[in-house]
């Protein structure tokens, strides 16, 4: 298959396939546009010919010809790759082997149940209107595909046989079950869903995988919903019902919503809240959510106050605050959840969403509303309120969020910051790297500054490993050897910075040299005003060390820092030098 690959890419240009999807216009080496990921007036988003990727500045969504035809038509990457190919009138040999068309074979078991579950829906009056008075709109049926499996044992099974469907691959996607075998019988096998409103269930790219069916007519013994067991294409960890419909709005309005169950999730659709996802009946898992976090940081949750408490969405909201996510928490009128009062009160529905509040806030505004003495506020807002944040992985929003605790509290910050240390953030392993030891002040300037150089860098390196004369790229050595040379052990460190970032720095740097002829000047430039910055940060420490050693009236000490500070002086001032001599150039 990557042969395949590597011919689309050859064959399709970006600026041309991008092209054909949103206005471009030429920008120095790039091409940039309206960013069709997120809303926006001012294009940022860029298309590099050279590199064959894109990048946007606004959203940061990235990637090449595959990825911007997934994201943009919600593919898969099989999908994208059928797309592209056959612009590309490229042969995809190996997905027509066997393996291949047995997933697509069972895609299409799946795809004639819907069929038939929609029909079936269609001739039942009482299915009909039992969704109907739930408000569900003939609209939503169709969009969602909403049916209705028959209350008998083999008619879905009778069916799918006279379509030349196997009872193998029925099984195997989960459709119908194995009696006791011992029974005597026509056939051993029989419909899983029997009496149930039918939601498929689709995977990202909208192809559906599995069902959840609720029970029309509640029995004792039924559950009230059930679900597509676990089969080859349908992983409960994995799928997100209705994900294939809100993922581009998740885009667009910058957040997510997560509800609980499958009418909630159609009701809001129809009522306008389509970048709504749910969760639907499965325990929300880390993969879930990493799925919502791709296509925007930001998430609310709702959850109905009856459960609420401090529990309810407590797992995901936990496994989101850790995933570094923006979380927000939305509350519904008690008894209630979003499919009742999308019927009964869209109107307020969409209030309630307005209204939401960050975790933290949430929970200390909910015992604050408790008029607690300040002891028991105090030992509460550890037990229930530190836990949320002892899980979130940036320390700069920790600390935002103790604050806002103080604030609203009265609580004393130490003692709420010796209580979340108790709590153990060790557990979470990842915080922010420190940008750099620079006294306060001028520590913007230099990140600043490294930033700019690190891209030229990498920019440099980038173009010496295609086509550049041999003398050029001897040049760029030079220069990343003597930027080494003043970055000194900082080096690796803006490595692991920059790693992630590395698409971003190459377009920032490409548009801000997008005509190369002050770039010379301006490394120079750069590296003096590096090193200058360094040397000041090193002269203030050679100081304070002077002053301790003054203080101690260790003589040799004092030589030692005497000396040290005398020649950072003087190399600063000979850098001051240089510098006046470019400013006169
Ligand atoms: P609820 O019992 O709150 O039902 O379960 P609901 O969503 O309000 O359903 P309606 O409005 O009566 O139709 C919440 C979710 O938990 C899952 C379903 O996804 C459901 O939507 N669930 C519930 C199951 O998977 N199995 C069950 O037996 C019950
Ligand atoms: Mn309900």
């Amino acid at each position: 298959m990557s042969s395949s690959v590597d011919q689309i890419k050859s064959k399709i240009d970006i600026v041309s396939l991008v092209g054909s999807y949103i206005k471009l216009e030429k920008a120095g080496a790039n091409f940039k546009g309206r960013c069709p990921f997120h809303n926006e007036k001012t294009p940022s988003f860029f298309v590099s010919p050279d590199r064959g990727s894109y990048y946007c500045f606004g959203c940061q969504a990235k990637g090449d010809i595959f990825t911007f035809v997934q994201e943009f038509e919600g593919l898969d990457f099989i999908g994208s790759l059928k797309v592209l190919a056959e612009r590309a009138g490229v042969e995809l040999e190996q997905l027509k082997s066997g393996e291949k068309s047995e997933r697509e074979r069972l895609f299409l078991v799946l795809e004639k149940a819907v069929f038939f579950y929609e029909k079936k829906l269609s001739e039942n009056k009482e299915a009909l209107e039992y969704l109907h008075k739930r408000g569900v709109s003939d609209d939503s049926i169709k969009n969602f595909r909403i049916g209705y499996a028959p209350a008998d044992w083999r008619e879905l099974l009778d069916y799918l046989l006279s379509k030349g469907v196997t009872e193998k691959d029925m099984l195997s996607v989960g459709l119908i079950k194995q009696k006791d075998s011992s029974l005597p019988s026509r056939s051993s096998y029989y419909d899983t869903f029997r009496g149930r409103i039918m939601f498929p269930i689709a995977d990202s790219s909208g192809r559906v995988v599995g069902f959840s069916g609720r029970i029309l007519v509640p029995d004792e013994k039924s559950p009230k919903y059930l679900n597509t067991p676990e089969t080859e294409l349908f992983n409960k960890s994995e799928i997100l019902f209705g994900l294939d419909k809100a993922k581009k709005d998740i885009r667009l309005k910058g957040y997510s919503i997560l509800v609980e169950g499958q009418m909630d999730l159609v009701m809001m659709h129809q009522a306008g809240l389509t970048n709504t996802v749910a969760s639907s009946g499965t325990a929300l898992t880390e993969m879930h959510l990493e799925k919502l976090r791709r296509l925007s940081e930001r998430i609310m949750m709702s959850f109905d106050s009856d459960s609420a408490g401090f529990n309810a969405s407590d797992r995901s909201a936990k496994i989101a605050l850790s995933l570094g996510m923006d979380l927000k928490l939305v509350q519904m009128p008690e008894g209630k959840d979003p499919a009742d009062l999308a019927f009964e009160d869209p109107e307020l529905l969409k209030e309630c969403f307005r209204n939401s509040k960050s975790i933290v806030d949430f929970y200390v505004d909910t015992l604050l509303s408790k008029n607690l003495d300040p002891k028991d506020l105090a030992i509460e807002i550890r037990k229930n309120v530190l836990p949320y944040i002892a899980q979130m992985k940036d320390k700069t929003d920790q600390s935002q969020w103790i604050n806002v605790i103080k604030k609203k509290t009265f609580l004393n910050e130490e003692a709420l910051w010796e209580d979340l240390k108790k709590i153990g953030v060790g557990a979470n392993t990842y915080t922010n790297l420190p940008l750099n030891g620079a006294p306060p002040g001028n520590g913007k300037r230099v990140d600043t500054i490294e930033r700019r150089v690190y891209g030229i860098i990498l920019w440099l390196k980038e173009q010496g490993s295609k086509n550049k004369t041999e003398g050029e790229i001897v040049d760029k050595i030079g220069l990343e050897n003597r930027a080494k040379e003043i970055f000194k052990e900082r080096w690796e460190e803006l490595e692991k910075i920059f790693e992630k970032e590395k698409e971003l720095l190459l377009f920032e740097t490409e548009s801000y040299y997008n005509n190369k002829s002050n770039l010379e000047k301006d490394i120079d430039e750069l590296l003096v005003a590096l090193e200058e910055e360094y040397l000041k940060k090193e002269l203030g420490f050679a100081m304070i060390s002077l002053q301790k050693a003054e203080q101690k009236k260790d003589s040799s000490e004092v030589l030692k820092y005497l000396e040290e500070c005398q020649r950072i002086t003087q190399r600063i001032n000979t850098i001051k030098t240089i510098k006046n001599a470019y400013e006169k150039k």
